[in-house]
């Protein structure tokens, strides 16, 4: 009979879905509750040493809506990491792992470019009983103006070097969370695995602006009339996020193939998971969907991916991991493979037509753009 059952890093977890760092593992009550209702594993909400330099504000969310406003396809937050103290963060950590000694606790941390600082906060969260790192170079707001989170994650040089400071500390796996704010993704993906991390996350939030109101002409979401560019996620990414997942699984392939990959993005159901799956994620990761539909979605998603498996015959998620990556080619190639196909079946067209030529000027449709 097929299983969810999932092993990574040693790590084992019931199912693949874990959630993901932000406000749907933002304090003990509420990884309890993810934790109760069957999640896989927990990434909590990021943490740094000194919570008082973090301050939040209010309003801190926008989203965009489908025509008919039932639906919220787009999220932008300008959240920061968690502003509540390192200390009773510690005192959380403990208290959920005697609570559910077998639930996976993921600590989600995030500090300066200062050695120290990284091995302390990195020691005191292994005390604390946690079983892995991820580490945040990813956060695209208010983080990056004291060089942390996306700012550390552009520079390859200091991930690396940050990297090896807290793989040196660490005795349990950690992973380091990617920005997608990068023109190549592997190149800090690389220089994370480079400096011993075991596996990769991606993606965070993509830095956006949500949209202007053309009432008061102010951008939104407003703050005492002012705005910042804040991450976007939820259904809208989803496209963006499978593109980069896929370019870290050929990097990982190539020149790392014992370490992992957790996918972040726009994930909603146990399809989209199977196809993040199917391009070579071993775990999936939901935050915005835990936000919109709650913990009890776990279900949706489980009978989901149980249903796709059962119908292709896979008994377990790692037995299609990756399966697709090797159908992505050059343009160049299809070009070939098509002529190739057409010169086969005698189809001869005119060079001058191209694809577009049946265009009248509406609704523009081509037959073959029909994947969902
Ligand atoms: C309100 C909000 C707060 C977030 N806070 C964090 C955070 O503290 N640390 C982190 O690594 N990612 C944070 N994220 C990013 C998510 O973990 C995730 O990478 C991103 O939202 C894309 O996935 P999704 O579409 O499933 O939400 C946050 C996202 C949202 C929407």
């Amino acid at each position: 009979m097929a299983t969810l059952e999932t092993t990574v890093d040693g790590l084992t977890l019931p199912n693949p879905f874990i959630i993901g760092s932000g406000p749907p593992g933002t304090n003990r009550r509420v990884i309890a509750r993810a934790f109760k209702d069957g999640w896989g594993a927990v990434v909590a909400k990021t943490v740094s040493l000194d919570a008082s330099k973090v301050v939040n504000v209010s309003p801190r969310y926008a989203k965009l809506k489908s025509a008919d406003g039932a639906e919220v396809l787009g999220w932008e937050n300008i959240e920061l990491i968690s502003d509540r103290s390192f200390d009773i963060w510690i005192d959380e950590f403990k208290a959920c792992k005697d609570a559910f000694p077998d639930g996976v606790l993921i600590a989600s941390i995030m500090e300066e470019f200062n050695k120290d600082a990284w091995c302390e906060i990195v020691g005191r969260c292994q005390e604390a009983g946690v079983d892995a790192f991820e580490l945040n170079f990813s956060c695209p707001h208010g983080l990056p103006e004291r060089k942390m989170g996306a700012a550390m994650g552009q520079d390859p040089e200091v991930l690396e070097e940050v990297c090896g400071w807290v793989n040196a500390a660490a005795t349990i796996p950690v992973w380091a969370k990617m920005t997608p704010n990068i023109t190549h993704i592997e190149d800090p993906s690389r220089a994370a695995l480079r400096g011993g991390c075991q596996g990769i996350s991606a993606i965070n939030t993509i830095r956006c602006v949500m949209g202007v109101n053309l009432d008061t002409l102010r951008p939104e979401p407003t703050v005492e009339g002012f705005s910042t560019p804040g991450g976007y996620s939820s259904k809208a990414v989803k496209p963006i996020a499978l593109r980069m997942v896929m370019e870290i699984a050929q990097l990982l392939r190539t020149e790392f193939p014992e370490r992992s990959l957790s996918a972040i993005g726009g994930i909603e159901t146990g399809e989209d998971a199977a196809q993040f799956i199917l391009l070579g994620a071993d775990t999936i990761q939901l935050c915005t969907a835990v936000m919109k539909f709650g913990y009890g979605h776990i279900e949706t998603l489980k009978e989901g991916l149980l249903a796709f498996m059962e119908r292709k015959g896979f008994d377990r998620p790692a037995d299609f991991k990756g399966h697709s990556l090797d159908y992505f080619t050059a343009h160049s190639d299809l070009v070939r493979r098509q002529a190739e196909r057409k010169a086969k079946n005698k189809t001869k067209r005119p060079a001058s037509v191209g694809d577009d030529a049946g265009w009248d000027g509406d609704a523009f449709v081509q037959q073959s753009d029909s994947l969902t």
